[in-house]
This record gives structure tokens, C-alpha cells and sequence, in this order.
């Protein structure tokens, strides 16, 4: 049985059934289905340490984690990666106004720049992944661009991205290193990277600064995240800056399931992760063999995208498929269906999706005009997020600077950010997202 501080902490204020005159309301005691958790749902009681000033159960939690990610420090979170990114951009903001971002950046990284200060300089992404997708950052358009500007707090990058592209983080870490500037990953889609066959972990790969949505792609509940950082200057502030953002009640029951699931991790977990993926390469086999599109590339092997607009599917009818099979996926894009798998998939599902990729019968490939504009950012983005604005139709927006971030979840990138015009092109792209309406400027 492997060590879990936190856990066994707070079993022990569980079996001393102590009479509970603390937060949260409910006692310990909640309705079916939650009453087996309901008793270690608990708060900063005595000995059960507090995640910001972690000198107790959490530390030990948060210090095996160091240990086993190979980092300088790795912190919890129980904010998602929302929270980490928050605190990733707030050790930056010293060094500079600027952050070079792929534009294919999760809105959170985008409302923290706002709040921060940080101006956005956008990284178009090549088409290198195939069509319909998102793409990469080259090391050169890094290179290129850090050459440009003055006055760069970091260079931002997601990977891997909601396709399970990944991105080149090797060569863009020794560029920005080469140019003296930290390289920040929004890995949260990739906690389990780091233990496959060939780690691909950004933090093992030269990254800075990371987040891992534990809870994407590992057995933790919602919420469970860490920070992970490589370089030891960041540090000391990280807790202070991740307290800026952060419930000052995280949730015990999220930490302690990242607890559970580092016990996890240091035992059979790595094994099964393999396993895991093997299954996933024969399913990309399988689909490529019907002539699904698969991204290019380098990819996550745990995640399955498959590109059902190559084999004459459109969305709806490739829905309709899956609806008969019984799968709900992570996410349906116009022209690719994305399916996420962890060891926790029963047999019996994956042969739902082998039954899936079996019944297609392909036909001509259904094109679908994948429209990338680049708005011009014409007011600071912190500048037009706090100004009057107003709220116009779709129709009177075009011409009228943004006010507000709009996105769809998932996957949560921006088609529009603060601060830039809405010329007749991002009209259009909220118009094929079904926007109606917008906040613009007064
Ligand atoms: C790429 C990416 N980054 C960050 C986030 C935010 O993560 P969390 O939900 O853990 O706060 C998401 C959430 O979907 C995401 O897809």
C-alpha cells in the first residue's frame, strides 16, 4: 500500500467522530448519493493542513508529487487549471507586458491577461495537424516573433490541444531560453503524459512553467489540478500568487482524490496508462483502415479524434452514430469526433467504439470551409474588458470593437477577445457558431 498523507489524515478525523462544529454545513452527514462522501468533505481543521500555507498532509501530498513529475515544485489545486493558469500568468507579469499565445488558447488564459494587465500577441498556428484542425506553433513563427517585439513575459503555448496535437515544446523551449524568456504550457489535457512509453510531459520537455487538469485524463475528481513548475525562480511566490485567484475553501474532496490517484500513479497506475494506450493505437489502426482522418503529427495516446468529414460524414449524421452505440464523446467538432480514454473505460465501451468505427460506410469527404481569421486588436484587451459597453446584434456588432471574450465550451477558444474589431470575417465565424448577440465597446 503506497503512502497518502492527506487521505489518512483525514480518516483519522473521520474514525474519532469528533462532534463537528466547523464549515461546511451539512455535518458530514448528506443525501444518497453523496452520503459515503459527505464525512470527509471537511475544512482546515486542526491537522488537516491548509492548501496555501501547506505545512502538513498537503505538503507531503504536493512533495511526492514534485518527486514524481521530476519538477521543482508541483502544487495542487483544487480550481482546475483554470487556477494554475491564473498563477502561471501572475509570475509572469513582472517580467514583462507582452505574452506571445497560440491562438488556439483556452478563454481562462485570456480573462487572466485582462485581469493581470498582460497585452496578447497572437501565434497563428500552421495547418500542419490536417484539415479541420486547430494546428501548431512553429519554433521558427517563436523565433520570428520574439525577434519583433520588446518587453515579452513569456511565450504561452496549449499543448497538447483538444485534438491531442502536440506541439513542438523541445525547440520552442530552447528558443525562448535562447531569447531569456519562460516558456509556459497549458498542458491540461495532459497529466498523464508523463508516464507512457516516451515521456512527453512539457516540464520533462524544457518547459517553465505548466497546468495539468488532473481530472481530464486521470481518476480525480473535477476540479484536481496541479501546477507544475521547472524552474526554481518561481517558486517561492507560487502559493502567494495562486492564493490570489483561489477559493479560500478548496475542496477536501478533490484533494484528497489526487491524493488517491498519486498512490495510484506511484503503484500500478503507469502500467495501465500503457495498456491504455495500446488499445488507442489499435483503434487509430482500426479507423485509419475505414479512412477516418487522423490528425498528423505527434499525438497524445490516449486520446482517439477521428476525422469522420474525410469518410462523407457531417456532424449530425456522425451524432446519430454515436447516439445508436450509446457513446458520448468529449467533443464533436464540425468534422472530427474526439474521444478521450483512461484505463477506467470498461472493456464492454471500448467495443462500443470498435462496433462504431466498424458500421461506417464511407463516401465522398464533406468538405467544411475552416475559417481562421485575424482580427486586429485596436484597444488593450484589460482596458476593453473593464469599459461601458453595450450589447447589438450579430448583425450591427460588424465594425464595433469587442467587449467581451467569446468562446465555446468545449473547446473554450476564443473567437473573438476584448478589445478586438469585429470586421465582416469574425462576423461571419459567430454567425456559424450560432451567436446572436454581442457586447461591444460604447
Ligand atoms: C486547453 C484547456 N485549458 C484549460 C482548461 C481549463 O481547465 P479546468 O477545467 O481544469 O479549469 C480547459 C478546460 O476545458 C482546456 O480545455
Amino acid at each position: 500500500m503506497y503512502d497518502t498523507p492527506l487521505y489518512q489524515a483525514v480518516e483519522d478525523y473521520v474514525t474519532r467522530q469528533m462532534a463537528r462544529f466547523h464549515t461546511p454545513g451539512h455535518k458530514g452527514v448528506l443525501p444518497d448519493p453523496l452520503a459515503q462522501a459527505a464525512p470527509y468533505d471537511i475544512t482546515e481543521i486542526r491537522g488537516a493542513d491548509s492548501l496555501f500555507e501547506a505545512d502538513g498532509p498537503i505538503a507531503r501530498t504536493e512533495e511526492r508529487y514534485t518527486r514524481l513529475y521530476h519538477t521543482q515544485a508541483t502544487l495542487l489545486s483544487a480550481g482546475g487549471s483554470t487556477l494554475c493558469i491564473q498563477t502561471m500568468l501572475a509570475l509572469i507579469q513582472p517580467l514583462g507586458k507582452k505574452v506571445l499565445l497560440g491562438r488556439n488558447v483556452h478563454a481562462s488564459a485570456v480573462s487572466a491577461m485582462a485581469l493581470l494587465g498582460l497585452e496578447p500577441v497572437w501565434l497563428y498556428p500552421d495547418c500542419s495537424s490536417g484539415e479541420g484542425l486547430p494546428g501548431t506553433v512553429s519554433p521558427q513563427l517563436v523565433q520570428e516573433t520574439l525577434e519583433a517585439q520588446g518587453d515579452i513575459a513569456g511565450v504561452y503555448l496549449t499543448s497538447p490541444d483538444y485534438f491531442g496535437v502536440l506541439g513542438e515544446i523541445e525547440a520552442i523551449a530552447q528558443v525562448c531560453h535562447r531569447h531569456g524568456v519562460p516558456l509556459l504550457v497549458d498542458n491540461a489535457h495532459g497529466a498523464h503524459l508523463a508516464f507512457g512509453e516516451e515521456n512527453l510531459h512539457p516540464i520533462h520537455l524544457g518547459a517553465d512553467l505548466c497546468c495539468d487538469s488532473l481530472h481530464k485524463t486521470l481518476p480525480v475528481l473535477t476540479g484536481g489540478a496541479l501546477l507544475q513548475i521547472g524552474r526554481e525562480e518561481f517558486v517561492p511566490a507560487a502559493k502567494e500568487k495562486m492564493a490570489l485567484f483561489g477559493s479560500t475553501s478548496p475542496s477536501y474532496l478533490i484533494m484528497l482524490s489526487a491524493d488517491l490517484c498519486l498512490s495510484w500513479l506511484e503503484g500500478e497506475g503507469p502500467r495501465e496508462l500503457r495498456k491504455t494506450a495500446q488499445v488507442v493505437d489499435w483503434l487509430k489502426r482500426l479507423a485509419q483502415a475505414k479512412g477516418f482522418a487522423l490528425p498528423q503529427g505527434k499525438t497524445d495516446p490516449n486520446r482517439l479524434a477521428l476525422g469522420f468529414g474525410a469518410i462523407g460524414y457531417t456532424r449530425t449524421a456522425f451524432d446519430s452514430l454515436l447516439t445508436q452505440y450509446g457513446i458520448e464523446p468529449e467533443y464533436l467538432s464540425e468534422s472530427y469526433c474526439v474521444l478521450l480514454f483512461s484505463p477506467q473505460n470498461p472493456d464492454e465501451h471500448i467495443n462500443r467504439v470498435v462496433q462504431l468505427i466498424d458500421s461506417v460506410r464511407p463516401g465522398q469527404p464533406v468538405v467544411c470551409p475552416s475559417q481562421v481569421p485575424h482580427p486586429v486588436q485596436e484597444v488593450p484587451l484589460r482596458q476593453a474588458m473593464f469599459s461601458p459597453r453595450e450589447t447589438v446584434s450579430l448583425e450591427e456588432s460588424q465594425g464595433r470593437i469587442a467587449a467581451q471574450l467569446v468562446r465555446r465550451c468545449p473547446p473554450g477558444v476564443p473567437l473573438v477577445v476584448p478589445g478586438e474589431r469585429i470586421d465582416r470575417e469574425v462576423k461571419n465565424l459567430l454567425q456559424s457558431y450560432g451567436v446572436c448577440q454581442v457586447n461591444v465597446l460604447k
